[in-house]
């Protein structure tokens, strides 16, 4: 047995500050702290979210690593998220992450927060198992939509993806439609196990076997409640768990049929989910029910892996870390990168 690893990974890319040390592929700790401040705006606004991560950066860190039980001299090496995201939520990260490697005098690693979202399945827990290669996985989130076939821990290709809105913007732009805070998409979720998820019937979109589409569903909603409180005002108040029950059935059978398509034209049937999408319940319990209905092998992360966290910066920093993949002091984030950069 070699030395072992401690990694630092340190997510800022978009509303949460975060921060995990893990011991190899064990997750020692990870703290997140969520910024509340953006609920009454009814979505992130950039300029508080940078605020927010230079007020927390320093405190979650510290968290992380007293949590651990390990000093910051213990480390092997700093992860950060280098893109994508917010510009100025993902310099906080990586400022402080080239300070710390620089003053520690350790390896600096910088990870794609879509491949971090899909390696979160490498976190060895005893509740979940490791996917085999080939796996599909279905990264829903708040920014993205994806299938992604991956062949090796750093070899992926995309077969389909979001042609205009994020399958997490749905959800909330849907949630804002009904005067929910954001971000909607719990909320959804928590009241669509009270409804009738037959209730009412909303169009799915027509695009490429294995592409996605939201907007057009999300105006159709709008259409829908406009039409249907001008006829009576307190429609919501009166209609909200079956509303909110019909419309995440309808997202999950999108996802459902997309997932079908993708296991038909790839032929592989390991079959993970990811990013904060992947906590829905609905879509949870859907696959599980694959395994048998269509004898699919289904990797359905834990709760707290789902939502942006460190510990997936972390695992994925680890993984490079094996192959002695670090980044130069130069390194600048990038607002834009896909999952195969
Ligand atoms: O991965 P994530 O934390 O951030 C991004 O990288 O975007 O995903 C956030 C998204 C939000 O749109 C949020 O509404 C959605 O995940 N979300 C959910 C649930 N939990 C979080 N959507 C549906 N059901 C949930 N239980
Ligand atoms: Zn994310």
């Amino acid at each position: 047995m070699g030395k072992p690893v401690y990694i630092l990974g340190i997510e800022s890319s978009c509303d949460d500050t975060s921060a995990s040390v893990i011991c190899n592929a064990k997750v020692l700790s990870n703290i997140v702290a969520n910024q509340e401040i953006h609920s009454k705006y009814g979505g992130v606004v950039p300029e508080l979210a940078s605020r927010a991560h230079q007020q927390n950066i320093v405190p979650v860190i510290h968290q992380a690593i007293e949590k651990a039980n390990i000093s910051k001299e213990d480390l092997s090496a700093v992860a950060f998220t280098r893109g994508p995201g917010l510009m100025g939520s993902l310099l906080v990260g990586t400022s402080f992450a080239k300070s710390l490697a620089l003053g520690l005098q350790i390896p600096l690693i910088d990870v794609n927060h879509m491949q971090a979202h899909i390696l979160s399945h490498f976190i060895e827990e005893s509740s979940t198992k490791i996917p085999p290669f080939p796996f599909i996985c279905l990264t829903i989130s708040g920014g993205h939509t994806q299938i992604v076939k991956i062949t090796n821990h750093f070899e992926m290709e995309v077969l389909g993806e979001t042609i205009d809105d994020a399958v997490g913007e749905a959800f909330d732009k849907s949630a804002k439609i009904l005067g929910l805070p954001y971000p909607g998409g719990p909320m959804i979720d928590k009241y669509a196990k009270l409804g009738n998820p037959k209730a009412f019937k909303f169009t799915k979109p027509k695009v490429g076997d294995l592409d996605f589409s939201f907007s057009g569903l999300k105006t159709g909603i709008l259409y829908f409640i406009e039409k249907n409180q001008r006829i009576n005002s307190n429609f919501i108040k009166e209609n909200l768990h079956d509303i909110c029950a019909s419309i995440q059935h309808t997202i999950v059978e999108i996802l459902m049929d997309k997932l079908k398509n993708a296991v038909k034209y790839s032929g592989i049937k390991q079959i993970a989910i990811a990013g904060g999408v992947s906590a829905n319940s609905e879509i949870r319990n859907r696959l599980h029910l694959a395994e048998k209905q269509f004898g699919w092998t289904t990797y359905i992360p834990k709760f707290e892996y789902t939502t942006d966290n460190a510990a997936m910066i972390a695992i994925t920093g680890y993984l490079k870390y094996l192959k002695n993949e670090y980044a130069d002091v130069s390194v600048t984030a990038k607002a834009r990168l896909k999952v195969t950069q």
